[in-house]
């Protein structure tokens, strides 16, 4: 960390501690609090971590205010729409985007690594076919380890390359096999010679009695989702990764901690909720009614995919999701879908309303890629299992990066206790 540029004064008990100031490259200085707790005794309290940085990072940056986000600087919707995903996962591991040789290299090691341990078929014919994909993951995830143990020493840097390349290519087979369980179809093995979305396409859609031939706009649709999601900084699935990594787990285990976290509906689940909230709606003559119910505090309904914690702009990933919408549509022949309509209409009406404009809440990213989704073929119960997909470079990633941090230290907040004072204990006849 740089030298500090500058120092914050706390005055506590009648004492004054001055607190070192760090400056980030772009971004809201820190005060260091490291030596706290050892000069005054006192702890910083922050529930939901809402003012607190957790770590050092140079690999995602937002702000919320301006609606940007950069990964390695780059902005998403460069890497969106002029990169793609493959380039987008090696820029956020290795910190620089490839040359042509090393994109070539990379892909190819990804591609070639996309097949499972064929027992992890076995292990998938476990769970009951009705079971929640995201559980499935869960718990496929962390068994990797149990089939890929000679990449689990974290203290090797070539096997903690190898894991995160397995973890990179392996996950969109799981997520298919995931679905493909759900359904009672037969797993659907990868190809190489496909591209990592049109690959993972297929292996969902394909059916051993039917090939599923890749609308090539439908895996840039897909490809595009994958990369808008790759990375969002120190959100509570990543938080979750880097602390499960702290106290030395092995990679399969804090990824699999992390798809447990994005599980959340308040996280991972929105999507979800939106396109389901659009169903609701079913037509534009319902919006105003449902919007009048939004503003109502007492019915407690929120327009879903709309507002975000740190975004108080447009969300931009917001903005690349439209755009992609529209394409899969046209892809489709589709120039009337009811769901796209109310979408539309919506956000039209939300942007021009004072209770939408005064809080700044403005379309997430979750606006449009619950009906991008649907119009692809998916079910809504898979819609957290993409994002999974798509989150595990920036899981990974992250991981990295915190293990190679020299002065890591095993995670441990603190507390505000408010709980009883010592007591004695009494036996059980003398409790009244
Ligand atoms: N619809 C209606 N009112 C809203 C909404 C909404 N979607 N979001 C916030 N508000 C209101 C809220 O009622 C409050 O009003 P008031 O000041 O009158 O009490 C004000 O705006 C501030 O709300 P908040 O809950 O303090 O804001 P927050 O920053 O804690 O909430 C949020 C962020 C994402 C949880 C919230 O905006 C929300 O629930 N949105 C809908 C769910 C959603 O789309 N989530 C996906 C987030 S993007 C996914 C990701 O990046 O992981």
């Amino acid at each position: 960390m740089a030298e500090p540029n500058k120092v914050a004064t706390l005055t506590l008990d009648g004492k004054t501690h001055e607190l070192p100031v760090h400056k980030g490259s772009i971004g809201p200085d820190v005060v260091d609090i490291t030596k706290l707790y050892g000069e005054t005794g006192a702890f910083t309290y922050d529930p939901g971590f809402t003012s607190t940085a957790a770590c050092q990072s140079s690999i995602t940056y937002i702000d919320g205010d301006e609606g940007i986000l950069l990964y390695r600087g780059y902005p998403i919707e460069h890497l969106a729409e002029q990169g793609d995903f493959i380039e987008t996962c090696y820029l956020l591991y290795y910190g620089e985007l490839p040359t042509a040789q090393q994109r070539k290299a990379f892909e190819k090691n990804i591609t070639y690594h996309t097949m499972v341990h064929e027992q992890m078929a076995q292990f998938f014919r476990g769970f009951r076919r009705d079971a929640h994909p995201m559980a499935v993951m869960v718990a496929t995830v962390g068994a990797m380890a149990a089939f890929y143990h000679d990449s689990i020493d974290i203290n090797d840097a070539r096997q903690r390359e190898i894991a995160s390349h397995r973890m990179i290519a392996k996950m969109p087979t799981i997520a298919a096999m995931a679905y493909k369980y759900s359904i009672g179809q037969p797993f659907v093995y990868p190809r190489n010679d496909l591209g990592y979305a049109a690959n993972f396409l297929r292996m969902c859609f394909a059916v051993p009695c039917e090939d599923y031939v890749v609308n090539p706009v439908f895996a840039r649709a897909m490809d595009r989702i994958f990369t808008l999601h790759a990375d969002h900084e120190q959100n509570a699935s990543t938080s979750t990764v880097r602390l499960a990594g702290s106290s030395g787990a092995n990679p399969f285990a804090c990824i699999a901690a992390g798809i447990a976290c994005l599980w959340g509906p308040a996280h991972g689940g929105a999507n979800e909720a939106a396109l389901n909230m659009l169903k609701e709606i079913g037509k534009k003559e319902n919006i105003p009614a449902f919007i009048d119910k939004v503003k109502d505090k007492s019915s407690n309904v929120r327009l879903m995919g709309f507002g975000h914690r740190v975004y108080k702009n447009y969300d931009p990933r917001a903005i690349i999701m439209q755009k992609t919408a529209y394409e899969v549509f046209d892809a489709l022949g589709v120039d009337d879908d009811p769901l796209l309509e109310v979408a539309r209409e919506l956000e039209r009406i939300a942007l021009s309303d004072e209770y939408f404009i005064s809080r700044k809440l403005y379309p997430n990213v979750d606006f449009y890629s619950g009906i991008i989704l649907r119009a692809l073929g998916f079910p809504t119960s898979m819609f957290t299992v993409l994002f999974a997909v798509a989150r595990t470079i920036g899981w990974i990633s992250q991981w990295k990066e915190m293990i190679a941090e020299p002065n890591q230290k095993i995670g441990r907040p603190r507390q505000l206790y408010v709980g009883s004072e010592r007591r004695d204990y009494v036996s059980l006849s003398r409790r009244g």
